[in-house]
């Protein structure tokens, strides 16, 4: 367990290297398992979700070691394909792995992943899309067998684009009988960073990024190099650093155009926006102006990832804003902790109204869920006195040493080990 003590007051100022992307990380690590020479991935963040991956990899008898900034994963000596259960339930990605595990041993048994702090998290998707594939699916006692000696490619039509799901099918399908179609796909940035990986080890994917995802089955892959993508949700976080602040953050070696939704809200709340190829400036120099109407959508929709973290920006904003959460249920918890802060927000089942107040106090605070603590992050940093924000450990599930990162552009977060 850690907690962070957040100092008030410092306009964020200077500029910060966007880390590699947790979210397309996972999957790519799940996929390493679908090649049987080593893999070489560039720009893998240092996060806690990431050991947990590495972790339940080295348990399937995957060999992983860092070299440099750069990690390597061999999944040659890979032997098991029963994921462990305490591990597989603290990484609820972990469900990835099903995909990838079956393709690569023609059986899977894993545990049922459960909800999280955020809402239910079924994985009926996930299981429907499988199936199509052929495989033979049992849930029994918590756990999931699957079988899929004959995996064979099919039309697999989601009612909703879910991400992990669409991620799941694609390796599920890399090595598969024929071509698979996956429908209705979502389209985020992370599934075009799956599709760039499994066709650099050999794959033949295409059309991620647009709701049809097609898979052409080949029998085996090889290993390759592979440099992941800029994390766009800690990109988006810095620069509502900027806003919130009243700062002037650049954020570099990122892609802009993976935050184009926030950028738009970020002009509507008054900053200096500028994107470059591969940077972005937010300058803000006075309060922020309200944002009458947000919603959460998949992608290129606003990201609920970044929901709470615009959610404080709001609090200190001029005017009332709405700000309506529609791919998770339970993605709120933030409200009643800023509202410590002396926020005012009413929450009315998946829609916030939030009227800004001039100025937030610091107080202490529980960080509920990962995003929902970065968003307390950025309170603190604007309110007068100290933060202290418990459970921070949740934290460093996404983010890289945010304490250092935010030091270095003048803010003053102190983490404690407890
Ligand atoms: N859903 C179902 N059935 C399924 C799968 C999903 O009903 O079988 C529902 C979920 O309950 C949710 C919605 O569909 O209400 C969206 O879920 P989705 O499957 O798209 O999300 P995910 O794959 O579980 C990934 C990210 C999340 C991010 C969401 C949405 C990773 C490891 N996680 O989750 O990231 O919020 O997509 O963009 O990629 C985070 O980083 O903080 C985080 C939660």
């Amino acid at each position: 367990m850690s907690n962070v003590t957040v100092r008030g007051g410092a306009a964020l100022s200077g500029a910060v290297a966007a880390q590699g992307s947790k979210n397309a990380a996972l999957p790519i690590l799940a996929a390493t398992l679908l090649v049987k020479e080593p893999v070489r991935l560039r720009n893998c963040p240092r996060l806690r979700d990431v050991g947990n991956m590495l972790h339940i990899l080295e348990s399937l008898g995957c060999t992983v070691f860092r070299e440099g900034n750069d990690l390597i994963v061999d999944s040659g000596t890979a032997a098991n394909c029963v994921l462990p259960t305490a591990l597989s339930r603290e990484l609820r990605s972990s469900i990835f792995l099903l995909g990838s595990v079956l393709s690569r041993f023609s059986e899977a048994d894993a545990p049922y992943p459960g909800g999280c702090e955020i809402g239910n998290r079924p994985i009926d998707l996930h299981l429907a899309g499988l199936r199509k594939l052929n495989a033979e699916i049992v849930e029994r006692g918590g756990r999931i067998r699957c079988q899929g000696a004959n995996l064979s490619g099919a039309v697999v039509d989601f009612e909703y684009p879910s991400v992990g799901a669409t991620e799941n099918i694609m390796m599920a399908a890399v090595r598969a009988k024929g071509t698979t179609v996956i429908r209705n796909a979502a389209c985020e940035p992370e599934i075009v960073d799956l599709e760039g990986f499994l066709n650099a080890c050999g794959f033949r994917v295409s059309g991620a990024g647009t709701p049809t995802v097609t898979v052409e089955g080949v029998e085996e892959g090889h290993g390759t190099t592979y440099c992941i993508m800029p994390d766009r949700i800690v990109t988006g976080t810095y620069l509502i650093g900027a806003a919130i602040t009243r700062g002037d953050v650049t954020v570099t070696g990122t892609r802009p155009d993976t935050v184009d939704a926030l950028l738009s809200k970020l002009s509507a709340c008054g900053c200096d926006v500028t994107a470059a190829k591969d940077a972005v400036r937010v300058r803000a120099k006075r309060r922020p102006r309200c944002v009458e109407f947000t919603e959460t959508r998949p992608y290129p929709g606003f990201p609920t990832d970044l929901q709470p973290q615009l959610f404080s920006l709001l609090s200190v904003a001029e005017g009332t804003s709405v700000l309506v959460e529609n791919v998770f249920e339970n993605r709120f918890k933030h409200a009643q902790e800023l509202k410590k802060m002396g926020a005012e927000n009413r929450i009315l089942d998946r829609t916030a109204v939030i009227t800004g107040v001039a100025r937030l106090h610091g107080a202490t605070v529980t960080a509920h869920d990962l995003r929902g603590g970065a968003a307390l992050v950025l309170a603190g940093l604007c309110a007068e006195g100290d933060t202290v924000i418990e459970h921070a450990e949740r934290i460093e599930r996404g983010y890289e040493q945010i304490d250092l990162a935010i030091g270095a552009l003048g803010g003053a977060v102190a983490r404690k080990e407890l």
